[in-house]
């Protein structure tokens, strides 16, 4: 049996649900597997909780469910206040998971992978922005750095284009990679304005307080660009193209409609260039989803058209890929 340690940075929605299936499964791993995975520091805003021994999961859960600060865990535990950048220095880990939506990680991803950690992240800007910088970083130390949920949660494109598709050369992705918006241009379909359904998707807890990166496209942006360095060369964030659907009329999706078409934020991406904007699809389309289901059309010299569909959101759903690519890089550790 090997025992894999994790250091966690984010104890949120995606955080928690990472931690809840590490809970549950972790017989299932285990026997699976031969891998024992021990959590030995927590972080959120509010502070890290360490413990070299190993964290009690269950008890973290009610504390940040609870109280909603980690910091406000007192017995037994110690609550340290250090930036991420101390916390990745300090604690013994192999593995440092971000599920955070803190935009500076990359500079404590390279601190982790300078430090010989492998990284697991969820989290899309690091990504977005420095791609080229940490993949070569982990390159050079022949670390894991993995990061199926940054797209379409766990829908596993990321590894179809990272492993399965080494050998195909990819002529072009067009993808639906954001759930609120397909949310709010599926309820604007059924009558309702721009403003109420984005409303009702807060409701709901679709969109988030700050919708802003959803419907500006940003986070479409975010996930294209992704896709980009994977399938053709490193990009940025800043050379990609993009319009959310805050401008989209109720006319438009009832012209489009009477067309037998539907409106979804589309990207398109081919080599050199990402774009995201709404565009009106065929309703058989495999890019006409619903609801938080994410589509990606893969188009390549060898295989042809590949069509990958599934959740693009939700917890249990982007746990999955967290968890996936935990699994993957303890088992790659394990087997030096
Ligand atoms: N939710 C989804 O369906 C989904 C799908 C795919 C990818 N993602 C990505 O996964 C990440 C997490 O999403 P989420 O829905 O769990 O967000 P969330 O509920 O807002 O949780 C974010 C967590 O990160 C913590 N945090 C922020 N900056 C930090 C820092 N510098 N150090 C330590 N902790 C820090 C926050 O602390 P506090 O608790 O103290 O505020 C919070 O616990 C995001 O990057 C998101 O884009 C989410």
């Amino acid at each position: 049996m090997g025992e894999v340690i994790l250091s966690i940075f984010g104890f949120g929605n995606v955080g928690r649900a990472t931690a809840q299936v590490l809970l549950e499964k972790a017989g299932i791993f285990r026997e699976k597997y031969g891998v024992n995975i021990k959590v030995v520091s927590i972080s959120d805003t509010s502070g890290t909780v360490w413990l070299p021994e190993g964290i009690d999961l269950p008890e973290a859960l009610l504390v940040k469910e609870n109280f909603g600060k980690l910091s406000k865990w007192t017995n037994d535990y110690e609550v340290y206040n250090l930036s991420p950048r101390e916390a990745v220095r300090e604690i013994d880990a192999d593995v440092v998971i971000d599920v955070t939506n803190d935009k500076n990680a990359w500079e404590w991803h390279r601190t982790a992978l300078r430090e010989g950690k492998g990284v697991v992240t969820s989290n899309k800007p690091p990504l977005a922005f420095h791609y080229e910088e940490l993949i070569k970083e982990a390159e050079k130390r022949d670390l894991p750095y993995l990061f199926e949920a940054t797209v379409m949660a766990g829908t596993p494109i990321v590894g179809l284009l990272r492993g399965n598709l080494r050998g195909d050369t990819i002529e072009r992705i067009e993808a639906v990679l954001n759930a609120t918006t397909t949310f709010i241009l599926t309820e604007m379909e059924r009558g309702m304005s721009f403003e109420r359904a984005l409303e009702r998707a807060q409701k709901l807890g679709i969109a988030e307080r700050d919708p802003s990166g959803d419907i500006t496209g940003v986070d479409a942006g975010y996930k294209a660009t992704i896709l980009h360095c994977l399938a053709f060369r490193p990009i940025t964030f800043n050379e990609a193209k993009v319009r959310g659907i805050t401008e989209v009329t109720e006319g438009e999706i009832e012209r489009a409609k009477a067309r037998g078409k539907t409106v979804r934020l589309v990207a398109r991406v081919e080599g050199g260039s990402v774009t995201v904007e709404p565009k009106e699809i065929p309703r058989d389309s495999p890019l006409a989803v619903e609801s938080h289901e994410n589509a990606a059309i893969i188009k390549t010299d060898l295989l042809g058209k590949l069509v990958i569909s599934g959740a693009g959101a939700g917890l249990k759903e982007t746990a999955s890929g967290v968890i996936g690519d935990i699994l993957k890089a303890s088992l790659t550790l394990l087997k030096r």
